[in-house]
């Protein structure tokens, strides 16, 4: 057992799933471990929770990427954060990350992230803590061209949600809802009332038009200055990868690195990130965290 962070946001990342649109990158490998440039992909959403001020994380993975994931990422501890881990035996849907946590959920507020979720823009740690810190439910709206792949929100005249719809054949507006959602810690039991899709899935849109409907639910739009990406296909992964490159190589700053929020987070401290750099010092990635701690 790692350290409990009381009092703090806990944190879900769903890294489940079979990516089928993705075979046969995804036949051996779990989706979200795949690269998204020069990180596994899952690292993105991880820190996005991480800036969210979110320090305890339950990881929700399929029985077969347990142990991989362990490799990957351990209790947490060397980021300042305590990672656990659950397994999801079959595709049911992302809303039964409820039923699947609903003990480390407790009594606490909770954020759930994708695993395949990529978040960019300048005050994403701000926009992100509103939700966290919100009660309710809390999840974002961003503009795409291709509303009737997402879960559609639509506004009234006075800008409220009026309806959210999962993945709708004629999509009333042009909002999807990102895979970054905050909760009050009863979603828990509303994972337990909303029936089973078609599929056979429990929808978090339902969960969310349930909050709608019940007059609980904030939809925050992340206006046009944000990157809200999508790696659900070949292309939209390679897309992905080259726009973190892009600014990474303009920048010389990096996008998702666990080693780096950490540490400006003051999860750690000097000293832990250069033991953290130590063993690394030979990559690429090694020597960007040594420049940081130089520029400081
Ligand atoms: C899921 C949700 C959808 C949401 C999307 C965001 O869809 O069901 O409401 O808009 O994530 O990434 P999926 O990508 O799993 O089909």
């Amino acid at each position: 057992m790692g350290p409990v962070y009381s009092g703090g946001m806990k944190g879900i990342v769903l890294a489940g799933g079979s990516g089928t649109r993705l075979y046969p990158m995804t036949r051996a490998a779990n989706k979200q471990l795949l690269p998204v440039y020069n990180k596994p992909m899952v690292y993105y959403p991880l820190t996005t929770m991480m800036l969210a001020g979110c320090r305890d994380i339950l990881l929700v993975v399929n029985p077969q990427d347990l142990e991989t994931y362990r490799r990957l990422f351990g209790d947490g501890a060397q980021w300042g954060l305590n990672i656990s881990y659950a397994t999801q035996p079959k595709p049911g849907g992302i809303a039964e990350v409820f039923l699947i946590g609903r003990e480390f959920v407790g009594t606490s507020r909770v954020g759930l992230i994708l695993g395949d979720n990529l978040f960019y823009g300048d005050s994403l740690p701000t926009v992100a803590e509103r939700g966290a810190t919100g009660s309710g439910a809390f999840v974002y709206a961003y503009w795409v061209s291709d509303p009737q792949a997402y879960g559609v929100v639509e506004f009234d005249a006075a800008g409220q949600p009026a309806s959210i719809v999962e993945k709708p054949k004629n999509p009333r507006s042009n909002w999807a809802v990102t895979g970054l959602y905050f909760y009050d810690a009863d979603v828990c039991d509303v994972a337990t009332q909303i029936p089973r899709s078609a599929r056979g899935e429990l929808e978090i849109s339902d969960i969310n038009a349930h909050y709608l409907k019940a007059g609980r639910l904030t939809v925050e739009k992340l206006g046009r200055g944000y990157a809200w990406l999508d790696t659900g296909t070949p292309s939209s992964l390679l897309k992905a990868a080259q726009f973190v490159e892009t600014v990474e190589d303009r920048q010389g700053l990096q996008i998702g690195s666990p080693e780096e929020v950490a540490w400006r987070m003051g999860y750690i401290d000097d000293g832990a990130f250069e033991r953290l750099i130590e063993p690394i010092r030979g990559s690429e990635y090694g020597k960007y965290l040594q420049r940081l701690l130089a520029m400081r």
